[in-house]
């Protein structure tokens, strides 16, 4: 077997949201494989820099909030004039708001397709474009279990999840001939800031451990195999599809 198939060395990666939970990890995960990582988040983190440069790779910290779209180009501009031309996109940011469907105020659907949907579509168009023109790339969304359930009281953070994994098949049927890998990983219940409510809530937490085959929750660490198969010349025959990361959960 070739020894370097998962090798990213002299890659350069951008995760959005690598500032915490599993996005942290996967900017970890890809530095370990020997990728420089950029880390998009809404605020600096220089510590996570330092951590991610142990791995003697080069990281950058670059606050933006990915919601304002119609900067994405300048973001771009920013990411590649300080770490260079991009080989890997991770689209991991994403948000999350509950409330009973009935009640699910417009403004929150909103937030949530605004970032989990439109600025996902739209960084994969940015970074996709210079991609395609050097026959060379690999685009790593973020999906969910809720891109095939519709979960409870959470329809808009399943809405977005849903398109994310569809427009993920669609740019991959354009672009798998153009060397430009589009998939997903769809992270189980991750024990993360994003599930807090869920964590704290007695019941459903009990629930959705009893469910999960693993018998466990998933954590960030459990995401870097994902992450750099599908960052590596290793998965380039693997076009629009999406990686679960769920303890088994959707067997069950
Ligand atoms: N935790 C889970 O169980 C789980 C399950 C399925 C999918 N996911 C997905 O995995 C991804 C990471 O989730 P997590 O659990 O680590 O969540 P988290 O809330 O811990 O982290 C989300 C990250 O996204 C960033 N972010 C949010 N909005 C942003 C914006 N507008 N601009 C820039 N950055 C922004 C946050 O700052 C944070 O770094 C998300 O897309 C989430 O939907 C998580």
């Amino acid at each position: 077997m070739k020894t370097n198939l998962f090798s990213l060395v002299g890659k350069n990666a951008v995760v959005t949201g690598g500032n915490r939970g599993l996005g942290k990890e996967i900017a970890i995960g890809l530095a370990s494989a020997g990728a420089n990582v950029a880390v998009i988040s809404r605020t600096e983190c220089p510590e996570i820099v330092k951590e991610i440069e142990v791995y003697g790779v080069k990281s950058v910290s670059i606050p933006f909030d990915i919601s304002n779209i119609a900067e994405h180009q300048q973001l771009f501009e920013q990411v590649t004039s300080r770490l260079g031309e991009i080989d890997i996109l991770v689209n991991n940011a994403g948000v999350q708001k509950r409330h009973p469907a009935v009640e699910f105020p417009q403004e929150d659907w909103e937030f949530v397709m605004n970032v989990n949907a439109n600025a996902v579509f739209s960084l994969c168009k940015i970074f996709g474009k210079p991609m395609l023109a050097r026959s060379s790339g690999k685009i790593i969304n973020m999906a969910s279990l809720l891109s095939f359930q519709g979960g409870l009281t959470v329809p808009a953070y399943a809405a977005s999840k849903g398109a994310v994994m569809q427009f993920t098949k669609s740019l991959a049927n354009e672009w798998a001939s153009k060397g430009v890998n589009v998939n997903c990983i769809a992270p189980g219940y991750m024990a993360t800031d994003m599930n807090e409510a869920l964590m704290n809530d007695v019941v459903r937490s009990r629930q959705i451990m009893e469910r999960i085959p693993a018998n466990r929750w998933g954590n960030g660490k459990d995401m870097q195999g994902a992450a750099i198969f599908l960052a590596s010349e290793a998965s380039n025959y693997i076009h629009g599809f999406t990686i679960a990361v769920d303890g088994g959960w959707l067997g069950r």
